[in-house]
């Protein structure tokens, strides 16, 4: 269809392209006209290049009398520089320039006359006769101001300077194309490619039919969803400055390395908790050989020496009636208590990955029967009464290895510092949802330099060669990670005292 630009082009039902072609000008400007009676409207009128042409073809479809709004959807000279001109042949004193209030310091320098009409101050929107057209800012594409106007009736956008394009030879309607002559303009005009997404996203929340730029070709509905999707990934404004854009690639290579060596840091970390936590294993098994053997050393003595006695009464013929079968049971119960030995320290060492609602009271008892032997020997004396079981919920075996951790490192303690009267007090209380098993013992407490870091994970006293067990870290771990409780250390009168809480069992 050939077009006759000399005249204007009804593009929607009461909207008129109202420019001018500009021979051998790429940059083609479109002012456009909605007729609305004697509150017509006139939309980015243009400079003087296109005055005359523009007078004249509003004059075709109605009269320069009948324009009551002149919008300006920015202050460039290209669509706002007529206006005063404008002004004088329209003649009413009602004309308003409706524009965004920060436009009004800029466009005033063309020395307009007429009262603003600021579309910030009237809930961006103009009601007139049956037209209501919207007002949508899209800050900095490409003014601080900027919007864009939308009548829902004919769903036509007009777009000021976004979606204009430069065109060799130009087309009134956007071809396939038509991203390619947009590109430029908009690599060049938008600042960023996150402010333009912000302005486009509102822009493709519209149901729009055509979009009016004020530049370039005019968009037809089915042309509109495919170009704002090219748009959205284009590089613009900032970005098309080689310095910026190379210094924010270096920053997010650096960004990146950072990330990289955090996550590998992270690994790491979780490999020396892992080889602790292997570490720890492998004190326990030593720690589990060496109070097996201590308890073996006994029976294993009597064993011995009742081998021996028999022996020799075997080779002298000496052995009374009775006597070998009495022998003989003495080394079976010490056998069997050998065996239960084992039985002990198994259930103790093995992992038990189940919750369950145990007794603390019990748990004590199980840990004092395996320490016992032990304490005896340092001669350390043990307070510990319930009369209550005191339930909780969490893992029982993990539980006791820590309940047997404390107790072994306050021995430790006690023996290192040869106390005199060495005690080990264990109480247990409760509050309405908790219960607290507290370890204490007299042997002089933590190092107030100390007491902060002894649950941390390499935390060492300066008496290395004793105590082994489960670290304070690991025991710490344990409590507060895997059964939610608080493991805590404070230094009493006489030393120092561990306290863990748990939350009482439900029910
Ligand atoms: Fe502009
Ligand atoms: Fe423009």
């Amino acid at each position: 269809m050939l077009m006759d630009f000399t005249q204007p082009i009804k593009i929607a039902k009461h909207i008129y392209w109202v420019g001018m072609y500009l021979v051998n000008d790429p940059f083609q400007c479109h002012p456009y006209f909605i007729d609305n009676g004697n509150e017509s409207i006139l939309i980015d009128p243009g400079s003087m290049l296109e005055f005359d042409a523009v007078v004249k073809k509003i004059d075709i479809i109605s009269s320069m009398n009948n324009v009551k709004y002149i919008i300006l959807h920015h202050q460039d000279p290209d669509l706002a520089a007529s206006v005063p001109k404008m002004e004088d042949l329209i003649n009413r004193d009602d004309l308003l320039i409706i524009t965004h209030s920060r436009m009004v310091p800029l466009v005033k320098h063309y020395m307009i006359k007429s009262d603003y009409y600021e579309i910030d101050k009237h809930q961006y929107r103009l009601d007139s006769n049956d037209l209501h057209l919207k007002f949508l800012t899209t800050p900095y594409c490409h003014s601080p101001g900027a919007f864009v106007t939308y009548e829902p009736s004919t769903k036509t956008l007009f777009s000021g300077d976004i979606f204009g394009g430069i065109e060799e030879s130009w087309e009134f309607y956007a071809g396939d194309d038509y991203f390619e002559q947009a590109k430029q303009f908009h690599a060049e005009y938008m600042p960023s490619r996150d402010i333009f997404n912000y302005a486009l996203s509102k822009i493709e929340a519209l149901d729009i039919n055509l979009i009016a730029p004020q530049h370039g070709s005019i968009i037809q509905r089915e042309k509109i969803s495919p170009l704002i999707a090219q748009m959205k990934s284009l590089e613009c404004g900032l970005y098309i400055e080689d310095k910026y854009r190379d210094e924010l690639l270096g920053t997010i290579e650096k960004l990146k390395e950072k990330d990289m060596a955090l996550v590998a840091s992270i690994n790491e970390n979780k490999e020396k908790e892992k080889l602790l936590f292997q570490k720890n294993k492998m004190a326990d098994m030593g720690e589990m050989i060496g109070n097996i053997a201590h308890q073996w050393r006994q029976p294993l003595a009597i064993n011995n020496t009742l081998i021996s006695i028999l022996k020799e009464k075997n080779e002298r013929e000496t052995l009374q009636t009775g006597e070998l079968s009495q022998k003989l049971k003495e080394m079976e119960d010490s056998i069997q208590y050998m065996s239960q030995t084992i039985d002990d320290f198994m259930y103790f060492y093995h992992p038990n990955k189940e919750k369950i609602t145990f007794s603390i009271a019990k748990v004590v008892e199980y840990a004092l029967k395996i320490i016992r032997p032990i304490l005896n020997k340092a001669n350390i004396k043990i307070y510990f009464q319930s009369s209550n079981e005191f339930d909780i919920d969490g893992y029982v075996n993990e539980y006791t290895q820590v309940v047997v951790s404390i107790l072994t490192n306050a021995k430790d303690i006690l023996l290192y510092r040869k106390i005199q009267n060495a005690y080990i007090q264990i109480d247990l209380s409760e509050t309405n949802n908790s219960t607290t098993l507290k370890i204490s013992d007299n042997g002089g407490g933590v190092q107030e330099e100390d007491i902060t870091r002894i649950f941390d994970p390499y935390f060492t006293t300066k008496h290395k060669s004793i105590g082994t067990g489960l670290g304070l870290y690991i025991s710490k771990m344990i409590i507060e990670k895997n059964m939610g409780g608080v493991l805590s250390v404070e230094n009493g009168k006489e030393g120092a005292s561990f306290s863990i809480s748990m939350e009482k069992a439900d029910g």
